[in-house]
């Protein structure tokens, strides 16, 4: 097959026809995707294979990107993307005498549970690879978060990998590039070309890294909310219910949580102030909301795991999890004891009134710990591993006028401002208490 010429065949194709020539365009992919017809899995294939290899270009997967985003695709097709993207690149085969088990997460603002869960799942016997991901606009990333560690390395061999899963169990390391590389130039691709709020594009490709990375079950925590990409319960509940079928197709093992997201995951959004509040939930406190989640999350790891039910509170209060942490942490030449870099400037926001914090917003917060530093304003640009901010009250606390809300952590000072009225219109004073929401909303089983 080659690309070429358009083809002259009459419109619509029947399914798994190839131009008149016997020759597929790249050309005829766009104009059937863009006219809302379902696309053959071999023409997938092709262009997948195609632009993975550079013979479609990135003005082409643009156009086809942008006609799947207005059309959609089909299960048929979004199965059969998933394992174009998945074939465009390695499988791991992870040969580990231990049921292996995987978290992903859609992305969320405060959310630092992966810190705590690898090690939590892998101290009750479960072998947990996470390969994580950096951070997206004001979402956080598992890695940007964790180089805050002195010494701390998200690469990893694939020999380095299997290695520490035999002997700690738990790794959580960046995914290597021979994993979907086909994702990974189309997530680069959409980001810049509006063509991300997909639901077939997001879920084809959080599942092809997560297929590719050869765990046998898998545990999705799919955020709804201002903070997340899915803003309704419908549309995240269809993300979930996809990634859920693509990982039963696939034979992944996978369930699908739904869980709230209009309000930060903690007190904290940045890097190594995650970190510190992550510490604190392995040494049995931290927030009451991190700690639900985890031990929510944990619980379904364990049950897709095949391994028993434990009770995994005195897991994290015997300080057996943060056993696990620190040698996962050393095992990848982090020092879990060295103390975490500070931020050269911290700014304290006050109240201008009293009354009940009535909101406290997700998208406000992150945007703002993104403002100081904690996330990226260009692609492969460096992150502040000291910014973020760490919240002082929480959505229902009753507070008086002048009372410290927010420390707003950075090491360029002239971020403040931006990062302040970000923050101030993203928490509500009001004289009524907030509707109180369930933080786990919906369980979706394959
Ligand atoms: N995360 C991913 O890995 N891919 C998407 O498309 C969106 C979020």
């Amino acid at each position: 097959m080659s690309v070429g010429r358009p083809s002259r065949r009459p419109f619509p194709p029947a399914q798994g026809e190839t131009s008149g020539d016997g020759v597929v365009h790249a050309v005829d992919i766009i104009g059937a995707k863009r006219d809302g017809a379902p696309l053959p899995g071999e023409w997938i294939d092709w262009v997948v294979d195609a632009y993975t290899k550079g013979m479609v270009t990135e003005a082409q997967m643009a156009a086809l990107a942008m006609a799947i985003r207005i059309h959609g695709m089909d299960s048929a097709e979004t199965a059969h993307w998933t394992t174009a993207m998945i074939d465009s690149g390695e499988r791991l085969w992870l040969p580990v005498d231990r049921p292996t088990v995987d978290k992903h997460s859609t992305g969320g603002v405060g959310d630092k549970v992966t810190l705590v869960l690898a090690p939590l799942v892998a101290a009750c016997g479960a072998a947990v690879p996470q390969l994580s991901g950096r951070g997206l606009g004001h979402t956080g990333g598992t890695l940007d978060k964790l180089e805050s560690i002195p010494g701390w390395r998200a690469n990893l061999s694939t020999a380095e990998m299997i290695s520490q899963l035999t002997n700690i169990r738990a790794v959580v390391a960046a995914a290597s590039t021979a994993l979907a590389p086909a994702d990974r130039k189309l997530y680069a691709l959409r980001d810049v070309t509006a063509t991300v709020e997909s639901i077939p594009l997001i879920a084809s490709s959080i599942m092809s890294k997560k297929i590719a990375a050869g765990p046998q079950s898998l545990v999705l925590d799919v955020k709804v909310g201002s903070g997340a990409f899915m803003k309704s319960r419908e549309q995240a509940a269809e993300l979930a219910q996809t990634m859920v079928e693509i990982g039963r197709s696939h034979g992944v093992a996978t369930t699908a949580l739904l869980t709230d997201m209009a309000t930060p995951l903690g007190r904290t959004a940045g890097n190594a102030v995650e970190v510190a509040e992550a510490v604190d939930v392995l040494r049995g406190a931290g927030p009451d909301d991190v700690v639900e989640l985890t031990l929510t999350l944990a619980r379904e790891m364990l049950h897709l795991a095949g391994l028993p039910d434990v009770d995994l509170e005195p897991i994290l209060a015997s300080g057996q999890a943060y056993e696990v942490w620190c040698k996962m942490i050393r095992a990848q030449g982090g020092d879990p004891d060295a103390p975490l870099p500070s931020p050269k400037h911290i700014h304290v926001l006050e109240a201008d009134d009293d009354g009940i914090v009535s909101e406290m917003d997700a998208l406000a917060v992150g945007i703002s710990a993104w403002r100081l530093g904690a996330g990226r304003i260009a692609p492969g640009a460096t992150v502040q591993h000291a910014a973020g901010v760490r919240l002082l009250v929480t959505e229902g606390d009753r507070i008086s006028s002048g009372q410290p809300l927010a420390e707003l952590h950075t090491d360029t000072p002239d971020a403040v401002p931006a990062a302040v009225s970000a923050l101030s219109a993203g928490i509500v004073i009001s004289k009524t208490p907030p509707t109180r929401r369930p933080l786990v909303i919906d369980v979706i089983r394959g």
